[in-house]
């Protein structure tokens, strides 16, 4: 399916990984295990909820990775890189539902035909849902309330997304579940990252952990991109395995602030 095509559905599991990483596998870490059990729920109770957290700790792969497996034929995702208006929601929510021909141009009889669609998708993931305005947080909250179907409204976002949903008392109080995704303790990283990629299937623990300790610090982002700047390594060099000086290279690669 081309890419204009895929629009609002759920993306490949490749595109999840940083950088089209190969070799990257995803790793049943404990957040995503919550994560898959809370819209589990969600999904039975036709309910909103919101998953939260800081840049780069798996959220959206998470929250991906459930609803392929969950409900893969009837999500639809919509995501903004910018504030849209609620015009701009319309319109985002008209192309990601699938609908065809020009979208109409008053706001009735446009809000009939989104709610007419939104009967045919059991999910809606909002994704970057920090980008959303209380206008258009009021205008999700009413097509919810309005829709005459199963909805479940997934929001999903980074700093101020928790924020803005908890500010509003209509919206909080319709939240069913609250889910924070926090750093990966250095246990779990032991646990998760040899699995995550081979270059990490044989590494030394100790290696792993003083790559957590000194430059990832439990963000999975960053462990995506060392490992990224890894395999180039180790292609380029030639070596069989990873190593505290290629180690080291790799993640210099990283802002001074975040290998401390
Ligand atoms: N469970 C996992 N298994 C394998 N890789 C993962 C997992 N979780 C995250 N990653 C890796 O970390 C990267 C960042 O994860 P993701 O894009 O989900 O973060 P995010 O919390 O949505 O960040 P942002 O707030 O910036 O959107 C992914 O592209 C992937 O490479
Ligand atoms: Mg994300």
């Amino acid at each position: 399916m081309a890419t204009a095509e895929r629009k609002g559905r759920l993306p490949r599991e490749r595109e999840d990984h940083f950088m089209r990483l190969p070799g990257a596998q995803v790793v049943s870490t404990r957040a995503l295990l919550m994560v898959r059990e809370n819209i589990r729920a969600a999904i039975e109770a036709k309910a909103m909820i919101c998953i939260y957290g800081q840049t780069g700790r798996g959220k959206s792969l998470a929250v991906n990775t459930s609803l392929r497996e969950l409900a893969p034929k009837l999500t639809r995702r919509i995501q903004f890189r910018a504030r849209p208006s609620t015009r701009d929601l319309r319109h985002e929510l008209f192309h990601a539902l699938g609908l065809q021909g020009r979208p109409p141009s008053h706001a009735i009889e446009f809000d009939r035909v989104l709610r007419g669609a939104l009967e045919e998708t059991h999910v809606l993931v909002c994704d970057e849902a920090q980008w959303l305005s209380k206008m258009c947080f009021e205008y999700l909250r009413y097509l919810w309330d309005d829709t005459a179907s199963d909805l479940t409204i997934v929001f999903t976002g980074g700093n101020g997304c928790f924020e803005m949903l908890q500010s509003e008392p209509m919206l909080e109080s319709r939240v069913y579940v609250w889910q924070e995704i926090g750093r990966l303790s250095l246990d779990e990283v032991r646990t998760v990252i040899p699995a995550f990629h081979p270059v990490w299937a044989d590494a030394d623990p100790d290696l792993i952990a003083l790559c957590d300790q000194e430059a990832a610090h439990g963000n999975f982002r960053a462990w995506a991109k060392i490992t990224h700047h890894l395999v180039s390594g180790l292609r380029e060099t030639g070596r069989a395995g990873v190593d505290e000086e290629l180690l080291r290279w790799a993640y210099s690669k990283l802002p001074a602030q975040q290998t401390v």
